[in-house]
């Protein structure tokens, strides 16, 4: 069968396997899907030789996301936008990427949640790879206005300035939570949880009212913020379990042509998390 991979650092735990396996099994298509573990230094080599053993599709995950766009000959327009890629499909001369992140998130929050993204002033803590995975989706699901915090400033700069949509898009000061306003969609792209270097303090003054919620992360990262936000009268609280299962199903119909429904295997994983 047909060769795929999830790299990243750490990624043993990554659900990548399973949900492309659940997907194949879904669509009778056969398909090896195996988890590689590459430490910064060690991403071109670990991609080579997954290249080299046949190796036809790879999602990327934290800390390559940068490299693997820099890597790239072709990049779909939304990863261009944004430098970073998910989805790596082999070609004759070498790999093209594609990000899937986006608009995995963008289908979670408007098709399972039933959302309806349009005209909402929106809060994106973060600027790092993951916020600028799904910053295009958000702009272009047709959000309002785009507010974007993060701890350091110049990268709230650099991802505002690479979205280059000025009217929407409003980077903002970290120090400046407590006087920015209230929002309709909080979302938290910082990695503070898994890195457990310490913990979002935000006012609750964020939150408007009928506010909902987002945390990328899932399982025990998600619950720090997602305990926050409930606590200061946030409406619906979710986290990143369903874009997970939908940009995955997204990187699976690039590479086998069909899209996997991600229902089935959404509900099994929130059944094993209780
Ligand atoms: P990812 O791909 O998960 O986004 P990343 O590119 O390393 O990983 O970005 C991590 C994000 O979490 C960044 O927005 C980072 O803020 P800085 O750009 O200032 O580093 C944010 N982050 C991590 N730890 C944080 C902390 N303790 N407080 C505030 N922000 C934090």
């Amino acid at each position: 069968p047909p060769r795929f991979a999830v790299i990243g650092h750490p990624v043993s735990h990554s659900l990548s396997p399973f949900i492309h396996a659940r997907f194949g099994r879904q669509l009778g298509i056969e398909l090896e899907y195996v988890a590689i573990d590459a430490a910064p230094d060690n991403f071109d080599a670990s991609l080579a030789a997954f290249a080299a053993e046949g190796g036809v599709g790879a999602n990327i995950t934290l800390p390559h996301k940068q490299r693997a766009a820099a890597i790239c000959g072709n990049l779909s327009e939304r990863a261009r936008r944004v430098g970073v890629v998910n989805t790596l499909t082999r070609t004759a001369t070498g790999w093209d990427g594609d990000n899937t992140d986006g608009l995995g998130l963008v289908r979670d929050l408007t098709g399972r949640h039933g959302q309806d993204l349009r005209g909402r002033k929106v809060l994106l803590l973060g600027a790092g790879g993951a916020a600028q995975g799904v910053a295009p989706a958000l702009l272009d699901a047709g959000i309002a206005d785009l507010f974007i915090v993060n701890r350091t400033d110049a990268r709230t700069d650099a991802l505002a300035d690479a979205l280059g949509e000025p009217d929407r898009v409003h980077p903002r000061y970290f120090n400046d939570l407590g006087s920015i306003g209230s929002f309709d969609l909080i979302i938290n792209a910082t990695s503070i949880a898994r890195t457990a270097t310490g913990e979002l303090v935000l006012p609750g003054s964020l939150i408007a009212p009928r506010c909902d919620v987002v945390d990328l992360g899932y399982g025990d990262a998600a619950i720090p913020f997602l305990s926050w936000a409930r606590a200061s009268g946030a409406d619906h609280t979710i986290d990143g379990l369903g874009m997970l299962v939908e940009q995955a199903a997204e990187s699976f119909r690039i590479w086998h042509g069909v899209r996997p429904d991600g229902d089935a295997v959404y509900d099994e994983l929130r059944t094993h998390e209780s």
